[in-house]
């Protein structure tokens, strides 16, 4: 078990469900620690940049379409094994395998509306939060109660 921070994002339309604070509670209450967050509007380069991966494939115009529709809310947690985590979390890119309990399970019906992002591999998590972060932006802090989660 190590401590990682991942990045995750809250897609276009979470803030217009005003959900936004339900979904941060899943994390608060787990015990991991949101270390930075924002709302913003992702400049097209960003989105590019963000999801170069899908380059090609066939919802790829309609992602980037989508995540620039409105504004996100990015953050970066840290916590032990922090990345699997929220990625369970989340539950599968693909809605119909996400089951209850997981944020998408719960949340969302459409795939190409998933309504979170988060940080597949360790590597994924320092590149994408290097694009979303200025350093400075990123607070880390000593949680008195961590070990009782
Ligand atoms: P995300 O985790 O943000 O990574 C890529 C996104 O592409 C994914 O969530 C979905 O929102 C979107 N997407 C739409 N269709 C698919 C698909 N068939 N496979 C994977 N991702 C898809």
């Amino acid at each position: 078990m190590a401590t990682q921070r991942t990045f995750a994002m809250l897609k276009p339309g979470v803030l217009q469900r005003r959900i936004v604070g339900e979904i941060l509670s899943r994390f608060e209450q787990k015990g991991l620690n949101i270390v930075a967050l924002k709302v913003m509007s992702i400049p097209a380069l960003v989105a590019t940049t963000h999801y170069a991966e899908h380059k090609g494939k066939s919802f790829y115009d309609d992602l980037i379409a989508y995540i620039i529709s409105g504004p996100v809310v990015a953050m970066a947690i840290e916590g032990d094994d922090a990345i699997q985590l929220v990625r369970r979390m989340c539950g599968p890119t693909a809605v119909c395998e996400s089951l209850p309990g997981t944020i998408r399970g719960d949340y969302c019906v459409h795939t190409n509306h998933n309504i979170i992002h988060s940080s597949d591999s360790p590597e994924s998590a320092a590149r994408e939060l290097k694009l979303f972060f200025h350093p400075n932006e990123i607070v880390p802090w000593v949680d008195g109660n961590a070990h009782w989660y």
